[in-house]
Order: structure tokens, then sequence, then C-alpha cells
């Protein structure tokens, strides 16, 4: 791919953030509930909020904040309350996903304590969750599938920041512990020599040792999802800044050179990094939490190549998945993969494609804001 000057890649990313504003308040003020993935060229909604409802929120309090405007703000913060009922639920480990962008940033930018106690009662309910004997989270519950009963998925590393600031927030020692034994567990149990990681590792539940590990949304069990390796260099990177340690910043490197390997100089990742997966559909929210997790680590570091790959990174998605042409369509970036195994979601907008792309684009326009986007 051809490099941009910088003046022209610095307006593209703002001409791609100006028009990520524009669809998110437009969809703020126009659909009944929160928006999950595009369909037949509109997003599906839901009020329950799936694990979802908190990335449309993140982006109303950004473009809040982006255009110094307290209506949007008054606006951000009636859509996060809509959540409230989502705090206790103890049925799912996406409460991270669900109550950082939404709770934890809103509360970032105007302190409230409606948003910090649901925060803080989203993380208790996370950690409700945790399996002393086996040292990890399960992702979901048997009631949706006996196999889910002792199964742990990667992109819980992204929930894990969730813990550490409840834990700073109330005192409760015992959540950050958490968030540090499952980090470790993760470490541990998902990553391969060659920093490529498993998505899922399942757990005999009587002794909480590994039963099998493999995949629930790649190609096949010795693949490496892209999207579950940017959660995890993105979730390491975020751990390793919450609470410096070699093991977890090693990790964040490990998974993050794998991916960056992986891209060679392609612009939006494939749906899996598996070489038969090569003319399948490409995931550009795999691209947008790779974008925004290597901003992260870069500044982690200090090392330059990781910024300078997100920046191409954002410029492949801004060249291959941004319609500037159709201002009215539903979703900022196309060519999103829900799940490519189950024909679910192929080549479509996904709502937390839009958000880490958006974040990213802050992260690399408005670097002052990088404070208030989530849990530090
Ligand atoms: N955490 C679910 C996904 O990335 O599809």
């Amino acid at each position: 791919m051809m490099a941009n000057s910088p003046a022209a890649s610095a307006s593209l990313i703002e001409n791609a953030l100006e028009l990520g504003i524009n669809k998110c308040l437009r969809d703020a003020h126009r659909l009944p509930a929160f928006p999950h993935v595009t369909k037949d060229g509109d997003w599906l909604t839901s009020e329950h909020g799936r694990w979802t409802g908190g990335f449309f929120v993140g982006m109303v309090w950004l473009a809040g904040v982006l255009r110094e405007d307290s209506e949007i703000l008054r606006m951000a913060h009636s859509w996060t309350m809509r959540l409230a009922p989502r705090a206790p639920d103890r049925t799912t480990h996406d409460m991270g996903f669900l109550f950082e962008p939404s709770c934890v940033r809103g509360h970032n930018i105007m302190p409230d304590e409606r948003l910090r106690s649901l925060a803080i009662t989203a993380a208790r309910s996370l950690a409700s969750r945790y399996v002393p004997q086996g040292r990890y989270i399960p992702a979901w519950e048997p009631a949706e599938g006996a196999q889910y009963r002792a199964l742990a998925i990667v992109d819980t590393v992204m929930n894990l920041p969730l813990l550490c600031w409840a834990a700073k927030e109330t005192g409760e020692g015992r959540l950050h512990d958490i968030a540090l034994q499952t980090v470790s567990t993760i470490i541990s149990q998902h990553l391969r020599p060659d920093g490529s990681t498993f998505h899922v590792v399942d757990h005999d539940p009587r002794t909480g040792e590994i039963a099998r590990r493999g995949t629930h949304q790649g190609a096949h069990d010795n693949s490496c999802w892209s999207r579950g390796q940017a959660w995890t260099l993105y979730g390491f990177a975020r751990m390793a800044a919450i609470h410096p340690s070699d093991e977890v910043m090693a990790a964040a490197r490990n998974t993050a050179d794998y991916f960056l390997q992986q891209m060679g100089d392609r612009g939006i990742p494939p749906w899996d990094f598996d070489p038969a997966a090569a003319g399948g559909p490409v995931d550009s929210a795999a691209g947008a939490i790779a974008a925004s997790g290597l901003l992260e680590l870069g500044r982690q570091t200090g090392d330059r190549r990781y910024a300078e790959s997100a920046e191409r990174i954002v410029q492949g998605l801004i060249a291959g998945c941004v319609d500037f042409e159709h201002p009215e369509k539903p979703g900022l970036l196309m060519h999103g993969t829900v799940d490519y195994p189950r024909r679910s979601g192929v080549d479509e907008s996904l709502i937390y494609g839009d958000h880490y792309f958006m974040e990213a684009l802050v992260k690399l326009r408005r670097p002052g804001l990088w404070e208030i986007l989530g849990c530090v």
C-alpha cells in the first residue's frame, strides 16, 4: 500500500473522525435501541444491549467531548443509563465491554455517582464468575450450551481493566487480584510459543485443569482468529499499563508482533490468519481493535514501530472500509465479520469495529483525550 504524505494522512483521519461523529449522532437520535451489527443496510438493534451496547454509548460520549457540546453529553448519559439493568448480570464475561466505554468513560468525562456505581456493580458481577481452582473466568453460561460450562476465551482479557479500576475505586483488592490471576492464566493457557493464540481453552469443571484448546470463531483449532489476536494484544497492553509486569508486557509485544507479521503489507486483516482463509472475508473490526491496541502499546513502550503500524492499519481501513461518498449509510467501517464459521454477520459493519476505529482516530488526532477513554 502506498503511504500518504503526513498532511494527507492527517486530513483523511480528521475526515473519518468527522464522519464517525456525524453517523453516531444521527443514530443516537433515530435508533430505538443499541446498534449491534448491520443487516440489509441498517443496524440490528437490541434494548438488552447484548455484549455490545457499551460501544455505541462510548462513541456518543466521544462525540460530545469532540464537539464540546453539553447537549450531546446529556444524550450520552441517558443512553448509558439504559444499560443499568445489565450491571448485576452474572451470566457473561462481557462486563468490561459493556460498562467501560459507557460508565467509566462517562464518569471520566462528567463525574457522576450513578455511572461509577453501575461500573462497580458490573465489576463485582464479573468477579463473581471467577473459578479459583482453575484461575479463569468462563465466558458464557451453561444455559447457552452445556459445552460452555468451563470455557474461557481470549477476549476476556479486555474485560479485566474494569476489575482493576473498581478495585481502586472501592479498595476491594480481591478484584485486582482476580484480574492479575486471570491475565496470567490467559498468558499461560492461550498463548502459543510463536505469539499466536488459541481462541478458547476448555477446562475440566471439577479440577480446573485444561481439557481442550481450540477455537470458537476461528478457522480451526490450530489457527489464529484475527480478532481474538487483536483483543489479546490490546488487552495485554492495557493490563501492563495498569499493573506493570514483564510477563504481561512480553505477552503484549509477542501477540502484537505476531499480528503485524501476519498482516505483512495488507491494510485490512483477514478474518483468520490461517493461509487457507486468505481468499475469504476480511475483518475490519480486528484491524480497528489492533490499531487502537498498537497505539496503546506504542505509548507504553515508546517503540515507534507499534504507532507507525497502527497508523498504517488505520490508513488501510480508511482506504478500504470507509465510504465517504454515502455519509447517510449506517455504519462507519464496512467489511467486518462477526463469525465466519457460522456465516453470521459477514461483510457488515459491527458496532465494535466502529467504536475501536473511532478510538484509534481520537488517539491519533486528539491524544490529549487518551486518559478519558477508559479505566486507568
Ligand atoms: N467477543 C466476541 C467477538 O469478538 O466476537
